[in-house]
């Protein structure tokens, strides 16, 4: 188990499934995870079992717990680049009690740390579409800095929007955070 301050994050078990359903299936947070809602088709219950329970050489992916050891979100890494250790991280707070609160910053932080630290990653980035404010925001509090833009590169409710790709180096996350 991985401990931040305000989250835990740990791999995800069968159990976990029924929630991580709910949260997939809600039109808000499909909207702001993948800006292309309602253009998705919903998740059924065995696709996700698939996608998250399946062990995948390049993809891992991880549950968040609150303080009190509730599910709260997903958080994992994939596109693994071995020689250039890097590595493109996503990150979900399922239960919109939580938005604007930090639980995601600090889950990203407590997972940033762990795949400079375990994994020995150099590089880590990710991407997000313009809208998502509050998702720039959280990431640049974990020393994430804005690196592009792809214009127009999402569609999202009738509209073209640019996606956002930012990345985070280990010498940077350790000038903020100090050591892994
Ligand atoms: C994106 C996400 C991980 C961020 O985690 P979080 O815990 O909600 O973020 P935080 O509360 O730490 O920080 C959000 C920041 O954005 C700011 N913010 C939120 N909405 C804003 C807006 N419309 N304009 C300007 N700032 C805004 C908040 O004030 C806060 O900054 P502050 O701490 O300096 O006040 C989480 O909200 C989430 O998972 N959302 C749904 C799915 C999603 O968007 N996933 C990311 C896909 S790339």
């Amino acid at each position: 188990m991985l401990k931040g301050l305000k989250t835990s994050i740990r791999p995800i078990e069968e159990d976990d499934l029924d929630e991580i359903y709910q949260w997939y299936n809600d039109q808000e947070v499909n909207l702001w995870s993948s800006g292309a809602w309602p253009l998705n088709t919903l998740q059924s219950k065995d696709q996700l079992a698939v996608k998250f329970l399946d062990e995948s050489p390049d993809t891992h992916r991880y549950i968040i717990l609150d303080e009190n050891e509730r599910l709260i979100g997903t958080i994992g890494f994939k596109e693994i680049n071995i020689p250039a250790r890097s590595v493109a991280l996503f990150v979900v707070i399922g239960d919109k009690n939580y938005w604007g609160k930090a639980y995601g910053t600090d889950a990203v932080i407590t997972f940033a740390r762990y795949l400079f630290s375990q994994w020995n990653f150099h590089r880590i980035s990710l991407d997000t579409w313009d809208q998502n404010i509050r998702a720039i925001k959280a990431y640049e509090k974990v020393g994430f800095v804005i690196e592009g833009r792809q214009r127009e590169a999402r569609y999202v409710l009738g509209n073209y929007h640019d996606a956002i790709l930012m990345g985070l180096l280990r010498e940077e996350f350790l000038a903020l955070h100090g050591k892994i």
